[in-house]
């Protein structure tokens, strides 16, 4: 495969519209990372697993550009993302004497992306910041749509802030050395936007998951490009996500549920989402919207991905209960659940008969 730039799509949000540049090996050669810069203080957040494959590549190109580039190494884990560690980043920003024209640059998965973000929207009241995300969950969710954030004890993504990036830079490039599991979990997110949006894309995907399986950089480049085009148009259309917005939490409900019960990092947020998004989908054939060809079709192509398709064993229909109660997507009382139509429409619903909620979940729970 080529390398260099392959894609590139905007984010179209007034007056802070934000390019997606997607490609191989991409940073070194075809862009100037300094564009997106604006002062002359950098500080690269990123964790200690990144940090000895891509770090010092990243310190290379800021230096050949001259900015005074500064690191800082995060443990590596969702059970990291707190208050605590974000308080590492401002230490590390006010040791430094960054003032408000600093840059903060994550280079990480969606958990350093999201806690880089929301240091950024906080420190002295907003700096600038650029996301590099090295996962594929993050190339095609987090690092997408500004939602930043840490998690509370009692709640996953509780404390958080919309900031958007200066820019997205999706090198296709470091996926090679992601784990295989998390390859599979950034593949749930794909299939997700097929499901909500693009009946069409969830087509090519049953076409090519096996080829998504083993890292093929093509298939990857444009299921990444199809994915960001998708998020960054909902995002244009509800930023703050009081409408459509939602639409890309499907099965998050439910998968929240089970991250929180299982506790954070035990399963991969991808592979929660997965086993969330078969339960909705589940959920929404008991309701008389999606065919059984479709559910069938959903949960094979999750296996395919080599996804969890099942709650977690000894996970109880109460446990689920309680924890949705948590998550903040909770109005008046009731849950708001994203539900399927058809493979490639979905829609938010909180007028559902909670007696199929309950029996639903009592099946995947196996009482
Ligand atoms: P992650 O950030 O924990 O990364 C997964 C693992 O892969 C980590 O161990 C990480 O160190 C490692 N890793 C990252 N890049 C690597 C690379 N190139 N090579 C080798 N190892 C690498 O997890 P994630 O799945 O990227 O993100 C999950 C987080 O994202 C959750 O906290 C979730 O809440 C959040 N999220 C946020 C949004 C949003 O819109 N902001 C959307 C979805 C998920
Ligand atoms: N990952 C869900 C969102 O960005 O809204």
């Amino acid at each position: 495969m080529k390398v260099g730039l392959l894609e590139s799509l905007n984010v179209e949000l007034p007056d802070r519209e934000y390019p997606i540049l997607i490609g191989k090996d991409f940073l070194s050669e075809s862009i100037s990372i300094g564009k997106y810069i604006s002062g002359k203080q950098v500080l690269v957040i990123t964790n200690e697993t990144i940090a000895p494959l891509y770090l010092e590549w990243l310190i290379n190109i800021l230096g050949k550009e001259n900015f005074r580039c500064e690191s800082l190494i995060l443990p590596d884990g969702e059970e990291y993302k707190n208050l605590k560690h974000i308080e590492l980043i401002y230490d590390k920003l006010m040791a430094l004497s960054y003032d408000r024209k600093a840059t903060l640059i994550a280079l990480g998965g969606g958990v350093v992306g999201d806690m880089t973000g929301f240091a950024a929207a906080t420190y002295r009241r907003g700096v600038s910041f650029i996301q590099i995300p090295t996962t594929i969950l993050a190339q095609v969710d987090s690092s997408v749509g500004g939602k930043t954030g840490v998690n509370h004890p009692l709640g996953k993504n509780m404390i958080g802030a919309f900031y958007q990036p200066r820019c997205v830079l999706a090198d296709i490039g470091v996926l090679d050395t992601l784990e295989q599991r998390q390859v599979s979990a950034g593949l749930a997110e794909i299939i997700k936007y097929g499901l909500i949006a693009d009946r069409e894309f969830f087509n090519w995907l049953e076409e090519n998951i096996e080829a998504l399986c083993c890292r093929d950089h093509e298939k990857l480049a444009y299921a990444i490009k199809v994915s960001c085009r998708t998020k960054a148009g909902i995002v244009a259309e509800d930023e703050l996500e009081h409408g459509i917005r939602a639409l890309l939490n499907l099965g998050h409900t439910f998968g929240h549920a089970i991250e929180n019960v299982m506790g954070y990092g035990n399963w991969l947020h991808g592979e929660a989402v997965a086993t969330g998004t078969c339960i909705a989908a589940e959920m929404s054939r008991k309701m008389g919207f999606l065919e059984q060809s479709d559910l069938d079709r959903i949960i094979d192509l999750h296996r395919r991905a080599q996804l969890p398709i099942e709650s977690p064993s000894g996970m109880t229909s109460k446990q689920y209960i309680e924890a949705m109660g948590e998550d903040k997507k909770v109005e008046n009382g009731k849950i708001r659940l994203v539900l399927l139509e058809k493979i490639g429409k979905a829609f938010v619903s909180d007028d559902y008969d909670d007696d199929i909620l309950y029996s639903v979940l009592k099946e995947v729970c196996k009482e």
